[in-house]
């Protein structure tokens, strides 16, 4: 039987991408206007400390997920680590194994850079999101307030 993973592709980010990112990140919580996500990933494209990986069918015919990270600098008390900014997986293809190609590419991403640690926030309302942490082999450290000043 052919599982939906076997045609899978996990490529870097392209530019011409940015219409279907703007669809995943409105599924996200975030809707955006088309130019502004053109123009911030155009920023992450010549960025050499993030990255963004796609999920697409083999056809290429559409953008299942895509997970973005980032290098944090070495702080006193911890090492660089890579962070993941940004996960979503469209909704028609969730529980299908593409959330755990998306971090397991990031994973072999950050083997890559040298690096041993990732980290990830996620929101306490992202239901889903927990248990799929734990899934793929993520322990939960903390949790924390977010605050935020306009300045
Ligand atoms: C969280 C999210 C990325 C998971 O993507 P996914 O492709 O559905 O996940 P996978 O199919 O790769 O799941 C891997 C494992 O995680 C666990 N898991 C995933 N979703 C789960 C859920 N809703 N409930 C319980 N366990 C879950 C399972 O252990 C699963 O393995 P299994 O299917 O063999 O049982 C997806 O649900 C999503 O985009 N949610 C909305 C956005 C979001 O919360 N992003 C994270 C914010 S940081």
């Amino acid at each position: 039987m052919t599982s939906p993973s076997d045609n899978r592709e996990i490529r870097p980010l392209r530019a011409a991408d940015a219409p279907r990112i703007t669809g995943l990140l409105a599924e996200l919580g975030y809707p955006s206007e088309l130019a502004a996500v053109t123009r911030r990933l155009a920023v992450i494209l010549r960025s050499d400390t993030q990255r963004v990986l796609v999920a697409t069918p083999g056809d290429g015919s559409r953008l299942d997920g895509y997970v973005s990270v980032e290098r944090r600098p070495a702080l006193p008390h911890q090492e660089e680590t890579l962070e993941i900014t940004g996960l979503v997986v469209d909704a028609t293809a969730r529980r299908s194994g593409v959330g755990r190609a998306l971090v397991e590419a990031a994973e072999r991403w950050a083997v890559r850079q040298g690096l041993r640690t990732i980290v990830v926030r996620s929101n306490v309302v992202r239901a889903e999101s927990h248990p799929f942490y734990e899934g793929v082999g993520y322990r939960r450290k903390s949790t924390s307030h977010t605050y935020r000043k306009e300045i």
